[in-house]
């Protein structure tokens, strides 16, 4: 999924979140910026959450120009 404009392989990670499995997983081959920032229930994420996820990132969004 992509969050913040860098995109994560979170496969390994998925069976470990602390959320109900169907709450992350409609996110996946999505943006899933807001949804991370929020929890999908207007809380962000710890910093502790931050540094995990920097260990998932696979790249970058480059936006197609038309
Ligand atoms: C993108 C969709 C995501 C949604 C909707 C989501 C939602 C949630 C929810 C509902 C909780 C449990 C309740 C709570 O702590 O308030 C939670 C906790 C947590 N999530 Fe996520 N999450 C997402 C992605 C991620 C990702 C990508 C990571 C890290 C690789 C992550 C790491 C954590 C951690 C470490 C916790 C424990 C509490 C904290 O440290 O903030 N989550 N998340």
């Amino acid at each position: 999924m992509a969050i913040r404009g860098s995109v994560y392989d979170l496969t390994a990670y998925l069976p470990e979140h602390p959320s109900r499995p169907d709450l992350i997983q409609p996110w996946c081959g999505t943006d899933a910026t807001q949804a991370y920032n929020t929890k999908s229930k207007g809380r962000p994420h710890s910093s502790y959450a931050d540094e995990l996820l920097a260990k998932y990132r696979i790249g970058a969004v480059e936006l197609a120009i038309p």
